[in-house]
Parts: C-alpha cells; sequence; structure tokens
C-alpha cells in the first residue's frame, strides 16, 4: 500500500483535516515534517513475563468500527481477518487555537485512500480512530516519540494498556491516570500494561 503526496494533499476532502499548507516553511522545517511524517506500523512491547504479557508482545496495532486494537502483525493470522493494519505519521492537529500539538494520523482504508486521527476517548479512556469531528471532543494530542525516536508518547507519557475485553480480543487503552484502568480490571477483564513502538515501513515511497 503506498500512501503517496496525492492523498496526503487531499487530507482536507478526504478527512476534513486543514493543513495549513500554505504556511510559508524553511527547508529546515520542510525535512523535519518529511520525518514526522514517515509512516509506521505500531507494535506493543511488553517486558512482563506472564502468560498474558508474552500473549500480547509483539502484537500490532489495528484498526476496526472506530476502534484500535492489537492483533497478530500478520493479517492471515488475525482473530480479526477484516482489521485493517495501522499505518501511521504525525502532523499537526487543526484545533482552531493549535494548541494540542502533533496529532497521529493512521491510514484507515486503502481504496479510497482514507486517514483519521487517532485519539483516546475522554470517557472511556479507550484508543479510537475518527475525522476531526468525531476526535475534537477527545484527547488527541500531544503525540509524539521517544528520545530515540522509537516510542510512541501522548503527552510526554507512554500510559498505554491492552485489556482483554474479550478471550484472546485485546483493545488499546490510555492509562491516563496512572491507576492500571482500576475500574477496568475491577470487572475481571485483563489489563497488561505496554508501550508502542514505531516501526517504520520501508518503501512506503511518496508516489
Ligand atoms: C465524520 O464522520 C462521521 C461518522 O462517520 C460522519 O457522519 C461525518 O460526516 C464526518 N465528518 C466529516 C467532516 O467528514
Amino acid at each position: 500500500m503506498v500512501i503517496g503526496l496525492l492523498t496526503i494533499t487531499s487530507i482536507p476532502t478526504v478527512a476534513g483535516i486543514a493543513l495549513g499548507v500554505r504556511e510559508q516553511r524553511n527547508q529546515n522545517s520542510q525535512r523535519a515534517d518529511a520525518r514526522r511524517m514517515a509512516k509506521f506500523n505500531i507494535d506493543a512491547y511488553c517486558e512482563a513475563n506472564s502468560e498474558k504479557a508474552k500473549e500480547v508482545q509483539g502484537k500490532r496495532v489495528v484498526l476496526k468500527d472506530n476502534k484500535v486494537y492489537l492483533d497478530d502483525p500478520h493479517p492471515s493470522l488475525r482473530k480479526e481477518a477484516t482489521a485493517y493494519t495501522a499505518l501511521a505519521f504525525y502532523i499537526g492537529y487543526p484545533d482552531d487555537d493549535r494548541k494540542r500539538g502533533d496529532g497521529l494520523v493512521t491510514s484507515v482504508s486503502d481504496n479510497p485512500p482514507m486517514l483519521n486521527w487517532i485519539y483516546v476517548d475522554k470517557n472511556s479512556l479507550e484508543l479510537k480512530y475518527g475525522n476531526r469531528s468525531q476526535s475534537i471532543e477527545h484527547l488527541v494530542g500531544h503525540w509524539d516519540w521517544t528520545k530515540d525516536e522509537t516510542g510512541i508518547t501522548l503527552e510526554g507519557e507512554e500510559l498505554f494498556a491492552a485489556v482483554e475485553e474479550e478471550p484472546g480480543v485485546w483493545a488499546l487503552y490510555c492509562d491516563c491516570y496512572r491507576d492500571g484502568l482500576a475500574g477496568i480490571a475491577q470487572t475481571g477483564k485483563t489489563v497488561v500494561e505496554i508501550s508502542l513502538d514505531r516501526s517504520l515501513v520501508e518503501g512506503e515511497k511518496d508516489k
């Protein structure tokens, strides 16, 4: 799958995202933008030793029905065969006062090529994806990378967790309140703290 410049410039019509591409930019910031816009898959990293932790380790972020899950990197081995593999990059979130920093964009379909924002539902703490109007009421950024550019951070933290919502079905959450998602854990669901790693996708050349 190729996300070309064509897709980027067509974001405003496709996803309702205003990019501000007319802003004057110097060469350096254009290079920085190119690095921020390098496409990556997202993989769960979990060094804990429990059986459940090992199950989550190495799973890949996938998208289905506006919700973000972890599943096998190989589509043929997936629990959910129709899930779409997230292919993400960073770009400024277009809120009115530009205070939210960078958003995390992901491709959500190849044909037609469409992009959405990944965000944290402020009520349920689930990671979801949607267009600007679906996401703007929620936690949409600032998404960034760790110093070595490997890990994904939200508001400077790596507070992600996988929740086993049904046997073998792992959904992504933000442990934003640092309580191990106590409310969810109380219901008996398994909660595994994870970090999210960027796996840069080679050959994602702009056409
Ligand atoms: C955003 O998505 C919702 C649900 O799919 C849709 O009803 C709405 O028209 C979309 N808004 C824009 C601006 O595309």
